[in-house]
């Protein structure tokens, strides 16, 4: 099967990360994927914050619920929103989601794992990322070598899904 396709169907959530650090070439190689993504009128609203440092991630881990995947994942990205960046709420929302995809995609053909966490709009945290005024919190990313292997989540049948005209 074609790698990307291969990749899409392939890919899992993952929850749970082994302490091994990833590589800077493979961080640097997800946030290129990250930077390709397609935005409306190309504004490229997404800005990113690598959280690696011990002390950074124990005060994320502890506004984030989900405190185990944040603290022992040896990165997560950081999606903002740069609302001065965009042009129209839905689109730039739209391409914050192109992003993040990326991301998830990028880390899982590269043998890592990723979780799409969906923390928005939170002050606290935003506060640790170093947000600056105009830029809104869309999603956290943990990244690492995967310490699990989920079995795939269903998914509806195509027939459910399309309606061809
Ligand atoms: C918008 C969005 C928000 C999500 N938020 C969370 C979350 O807060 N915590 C979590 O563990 N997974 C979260 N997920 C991951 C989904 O649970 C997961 O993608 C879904 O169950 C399908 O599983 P799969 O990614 O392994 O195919 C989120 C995914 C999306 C797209």
């Amino acid at each position: 099967m074609n790698q990307v396709l291969e990749a899409i169907k392939t890919r899992r959530s993952i929850r749970a990360f082994k302490k091994e650090p990833v590589e800077e070439e493979k961080i640097e190689a997800i946030l290129e994927a990250a930077r390709w993504a397609p935005s409306g009128k190309n504004t490229q609203p997404w800005r990113l914050v690598v959280v690696q440092s011990p002390e950074k991630r124990a005060q994320l881990g502890r506004l984030v619920t989900q405190l185990d995947m944040i603290r022992n994942a040896p990165l997560t990205i950081a999606v903002l929103l740069d609302t001065q960046a965009g042009y129209d709420t839905t689109k730039d929302l739209q391409a914050i989601g192109a992003c993040a995809q990326n991301i998830l995609l990028a880390a899982h053909a590269l043998g890592l794992g990723a979780c799409w966490i969906g923390r928005v709009r939170d002050e606290e945290v935003e506060k640790v990322l170093g947000a600056r005024e105009h830029e809104q919190l869309m999603m956290l990313i943990p990244i690492g070598y995967p310490a699990e292997s989920p079995p795939p989540k269903p998914r509806r049948p195509l027939a459910e899904l399309v309606r061809r005209i």
